[in-house]
């Protein structure tokens, strides 16, 4: 049944003409309005759905984060790197900060970069290179150089980036 065969509209009440509208003819029309209603509903919802999910659901890119020279990096010491780079989350673009340590346990052949970022509130943790451990100021977190948890409510180490050297730079991956 096509919408052009439907009853026409009872002019005085503003409703279907009833008489006109057999119970078959009603349900038919029904099935055709409901059909035509969730195809309209899939239409507009699906673009609707791409939008709100935005790019969440596709695999992050990597971003490297230069942490210098291998020249200028202590091959002792723990040296403290704090970044600011441009990014884009799901929806939008941002300025992604953060802090990341880096040392060397072999005389700077390779090395190691731990995101400062506390595995507890989030906070960022310091370094003390006379105690050898790193602090966090916020609810008195201790690290070993290496990132493994000493004492406090942390839940897990720091974490360990990905790191990399090109033409005598270091890299770590946020
Ligand atoms: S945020 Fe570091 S110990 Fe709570």
């Amino acid at each position: 049944m096509a919408i052009s065969d439907l009853p026409p509209l009872d002019p005085e009440k503003g409703e279907w003409d009833e008489k006109a509208l057999s119970r078959r003819d009603f349900l038919e029309a029904a099935v055709v309005f409901g059909t035509l209603a969730g195809a309209g509903a899939v239409a507009v919802s699906v673009p609707s759905m791409r939008f709100l999910v935005g790019k969440s659901l596709e695999p992050p890119v990597a971003q490297w984060v230069e942490l210098g020279k291998v020249s200028d990096l202590s091959a002792n010491d723990v040296t403290r790197v704090n970044y600011s780079v441009r990014g884009t989350d799901a929806w939008r673009e941002v300025t992604k900060r953060g802090t990341v340590y880096v040392y060397s346990d072999d005389g700077g052949e390779s090395f190691v970069a731990l995101d400062g970022t506390c595995t507890h509130l989030g906070c960022i943790v310091q370094w003390h290179d006379d105690e050898q451990k790193y602090k966090c100021p916020c609810h008195a977190g201790f690290f070993t150089r290496e990132g493994e948890v000493i004492s406090g409510p942390p839940p897990r180490p720091l974490r360990e980036l990905p790191v990399k050297t090109e033409n005598g730079v270091v890299f770590a991956e946020i």
